[in-house]
C-alpha cells in the first residue's frame, strides 16, 4: 500500500456538536477513502486542561467513539484508538520533550491568550503539562511518521512546531527519521451556532452531533431571522438572518430560490425554517439511528478500540525502536 499516511486527534472534551463535524470529522469521513488514516481520541490531551475534574473522561471517550462511528469512520478501513493505551505517546513526548527549547514553547501564540482565558473558567494551566501540549502532539504525529495532519486552521502553530521539531530531532541525531507533516485543511467555513455566534459548547447555541429531528427543529425554531419582518408579505433581508446562513451550508440547491423568495416576501420564515429542518435531517437523520444503535452496543465500541488500539502499537512499537536506537536510548 502506497498511500500517504494521516493521523489526527481529537479531545474528548463533552458533547460533540455540527460544528465539530463541519469543520472537521465530516473531512476525515473523507478522507478515509484517499488515505491510510490513525484516528485518536486524544484523553492524555484533554487532562492538560481538565485535569482537576476527570469524572466524565470515560465516558467522553465512550461518546466520542460512537460519534465517529455513526458518522461514517470505518474501523477497519482507519485505525480508530484511544491515546493513552499506546504508551509510546507518551513515552515518545518525554524523549522529544529533551530536544524543545523553552522558548519554541512559550513562543506558540495560542498558549498565553489560552491560559488567560481558561483562567476565567477556574483552571489553571500554569503546568508543565499544558506547555508541553504541543509537544505531545508533536509526539502523535512523528510516531506513525504521518506526513498529512488534517486539522483546523487554529492549529496551523502546532503544526508549525511539529517540523521544526522534526527538522531539529533530523539533525541533532544525525538521520532522517521522520517526515515533515503537512497540515491538510478543510475548505468548511466556520458553522454558526442558533445565535448567529461561532458554534461553540460555551456558548450553549450548539446543535448536537446526533440530534434526533424532533431536536433539530426545535433548534431551528429558536434562530433568530430579519426582526423587521413581521408579516410573511414583508420583504425580508437574509443577509442578517441566521437561517439563511444555514440554508447556505446545507441547502445548496434551494438557497437561491429561497433567497430570492425572502426578499420579494414569498416566503415566510416559518416554511423556511421548515425546509431547512427538512433539508438537515436527511443528513443527521441517519446519524441519530446508528447513534441510538451503537449506544446500545457498549461492547461493540470497546472492541473498535481494543482493536485500534493493537493495529497501533503495531506501527507504534517498530518506529519507537527506530527513535530510541537513534538517540542511543535501548
Ligand atoms: P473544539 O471542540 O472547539 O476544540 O473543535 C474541535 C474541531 O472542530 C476543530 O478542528 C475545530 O476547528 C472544529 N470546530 C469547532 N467548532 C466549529 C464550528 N463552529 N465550525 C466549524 N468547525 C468547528
Ligand atoms: N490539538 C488538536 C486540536 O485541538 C488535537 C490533536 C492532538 C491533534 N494531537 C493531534 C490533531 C495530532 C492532529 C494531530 O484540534
Amino acid at each position: 500500500m502506497n498511500k500517504e499516511r494521516i493521523f489526527s486527534g481529537m479531545q474528548p472534551s463533552g458533547r460533540f456538536h455540527l460544528g465539530n463535524y463541519m469543520g472537521a470529522l465530516g473531512n476525515w469521513v473523507k478522507l478515509q477513502h484517499d488515505y491510510e488514516c490513525i484516528f485518536s481520541i486524544v484523553d492524555l490531551h484533554a487532562l492538560t486542561s481538565s485535569y482537576a475534574d476527570t469524572s466524565q473522561l470515560q465516558e467522553n471517550i465512550r461518546e466520542m467513539a460512537i460519534d465517529w462511528l455513526s458518522a461514517g469512520l470505518d474501523p477497519e478501513k482507519n485505525i480508530i484508538f484511544v491515546q493513552s493505551h499506546v504508551k509510546e505517546h507518551a513515552e515518545l513526548a518525554m524523549l522529544l520533550g529533551m530536544i524543545t527549547p523553552l522558548s519554541w514553547l512559550e513562543r506558540v501564540p495560542t498558549y498565553k491568550d489560552k491560559i488567560q482565558n481558561l483562567s476565567t473558567q477556574g483552571k489553571d494551566l500554569r503546568t508543565y503539562g499544558f506547555l508541553g501540549y504541543p509537544v505531545l502532539m508533536a509526539a502523535d504525529i512523528i510516531l506513525y511518521k504521518a506526513t498529512r495532519v488534517p486539522v483546523g486552521e487554529d492549529q496551523s502553530a502546532h503544526l508549525e512546531l511539529t517540523r521544526e521539531m522534526v527538522r531539529r530531532f533530523n539533525y541533532i541525531y544525525n538521520k532522517e527519521v521522520f517526515p515533515e507533516p503537512q497540515a491538510v485543511y478543510s475548505n468548511a467555513k466556520v458553522l454558526p451556532g442558533i445565535d448567529g455566534r461561532k458554534m461553540s459548547k460555551s456558548y450553549d447555541n450548539t446543535i448536537p452531533f446526533g440530534a434526533s429531528p424532533e431536536e433539530v427543529e426545535a433548534r431551528i425554531k429558536m434562530m433568530i431571522t430579519d426582526p423587521q419582518r413581521i408579516k410573511k408579505i414583508d420583504k425580508g433581508n437574509p443577509d442578517i438572518c441566521i437561517v439563511y446562513q444555514f440554508q447556505k451550508v446545507f441547502n445548496t440547491s434551494e438557497v437561491e430560490d429561497i433567497e430570492r423568495k425572502c426578499r420579494a416576501g414569498e416566503i415566510g420564515c416559518m416554511q423556511c425554517k421548515k425546509i431547512l429542518a427538512e433539508k438537515m435531517n436527511v443528513l443527521l437523520a441517519d446519524i441519530h439511528l446508528r447513534r441510538e444503535e451503537l449506544s446500545r452496543k457498549p461492547n461493540y465500541i470497546r472492541e473498535v478500540l481494543e482493536h485500534g488500539e493493537k493495529r497501533a502499537r503495531v506501527i507504534a512499537e517498530k518506529n519507537m525502536a527506530e527513535i530510541k536506537a537513534a538517540m542511543n536510548v535501548f
